[in-house]
């Protein structure tokens, strides 16, 4: 009794003080202004008829059982999507940290679908290392099962919101490079796989409204890094969670411009929202507010369960081949539009060059490690 009361007030202290952080305030106030913005638009758009939304693409006879690759795929949005795209007939490769975890998730889809074909490798999206040696492993996985050399679908769902800074051995921000740089090096890394693949391939992000917080941002190695946060006293979680976000979807866009610029390219990348969902994603946020939180927005019919949301990442993971670049939120294959920044081709520019010279850089210091070890 003494113990569960010390416990519940520590948790108590734990709250108060993270209430009166400022990023306490951005998650309270920026973050439901934005989640209403897209609400807003959401509803504005379908009451006068300009909602544009794409059907799922009706079952169309392929050469082959697609290939998609989820990471993130040991709980909420990416479990209930592995679960949901077995079922689609695809064959679902699950990306986690925890091997543990990875082996109770695949058993539990088999569980409910019997017809399952899964395969699970364990990767740290946040380590550029761990991303090469998971790109070898399932190069040589889909040669020893002697299937295709190519992937039809990369789920880049893996995310987290960390309340204090942590650095990852090749130095980055841990958030940022689970968030961002991770998603860019696996894309990187994967768009060869995709290029090859016989029919029309695809990239979904899963991003986030919170994206909308931000503004006047610049891409700059410390800050894609989120070296800045390194010095300071309190880490800036609100902040850099939106960043990521806002890194993550211009990077959607200025891939998808790219591409389209190749003829031969049949490669589309889309983003999505899920709105708010009911997950672990605020597990480092002292429980008291998570569960004040999640009660405020199921009052407010605004929180949704991952079965819900799931249908946006599964919209535009199955939506018509030639749609690319725009952004999924609300279900039922509907799209709005992200904040004027993400838009913003400069920037995307700017955070494209950034992002190449660190992925370069990690590629030449990985190497030099590998061949380290070999002599
Ligand atoms: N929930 C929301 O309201 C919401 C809203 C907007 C966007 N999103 C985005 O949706 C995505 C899915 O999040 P969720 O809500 O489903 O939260 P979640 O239940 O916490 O799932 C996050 C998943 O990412 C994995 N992950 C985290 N760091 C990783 C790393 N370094 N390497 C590999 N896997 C890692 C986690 O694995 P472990 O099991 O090992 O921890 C977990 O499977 C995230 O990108 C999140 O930012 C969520």
């Amino acid at each position: 009794m003494v113990a569960k009361m010390r416990i519940m007030s520590k948790e108590l202290v734990e709250a108060f003080r993270f209430i009166c952080t400022v990023d306490f305030w951005i998650m309270a106030v920026l973050w439901t202004f934005s989640l209403l913005a897209s609400y807003w638009q959401f509803f504005s758009h379908g009451l006068f008829g300009r909602i544009v939304s794409f059907p799922r693409n009706a079952n169309i006879e392929v050469p082959l059982r697609p290939l998609c690759i989820i990471t993130g795929a040991t709980s909420g949005l990416g479990a209930a999507a592995a679960y949901a795209l077995s079922k689609e007939g695809f064959i679902v490769v699950l990306v986690g940290r925890s091997a543990h975890r990875l082996s109770e998730r695949v058993a539990e889809i088999c569980k409910h679908n019997k017809d399952a074909h899964l395969k699970a490798f364990q990767a740290d999206i946040s380590s550029i290392e761990s991303i090469l040696h998971f790109r070898c492993s399932l190069e040589q996985w889909l040669l020893e099962s002697n299937m295709h050399a190519s992937v039809q679908l990369l789920i880049n769902n893996a995310g987290m919101l960390a309340t204090s800074c942590r650095i990852t051995a090749e130095g980055f921000d841990e958030m940022m490079a689970t968030n961002y740089m991770g998603p860019f090096f696996l894309t990187k890394h994967l768009l060869p796989l995709l290029r090859n693949s016989p029919v029309p391939s695809r990239i979904v992000n899963v991003t986030s409204f919170t994206h909308r917080s931000v503004c006047g941002v610049t891409f700059d190695k410390e800050s894609v890094i989120g070296k800045s946060s390194f010095r300071m006293k309190q880490y800036p979680c609100a902040q850099i969670y939106g960043y990521s976000k806002l890194c993550l979807l211009l990077f959607s866009y200025e891939l998808h411009r790219r591409l389209r610029l190749e003829s031969s390219c049949h490669v589309s990348i889309l983003a999505v929202d899920p709105g708010v969902v009911k997950t672990s994603i605020m597990r480092e946020v002292p429980p008291y507010l998570s569960y004040t939180a999640f009660a405020f927005l199921t009052a407010m019919g605004l929180l949704d369960s991952p079965e819900g949301a799931v249908n946006s990442v599964l919209d535009a993971a199955l939506a018509p081949p030639e749609i690319s670049g725009v952004y999924f939120f609300g279900g039922k294959g509907r799209t709005i539009n992200s904040s004027s920044v993400s838009y913003d081709t400069g920037l995307a520019r700017e955070l494209w060059a950034t992002s190449c010279d660190l992925f370069l850089e990690a590629q030449l210091s990985a190497k030099s490690i590998s061949s380290s070890v070999q002599r």
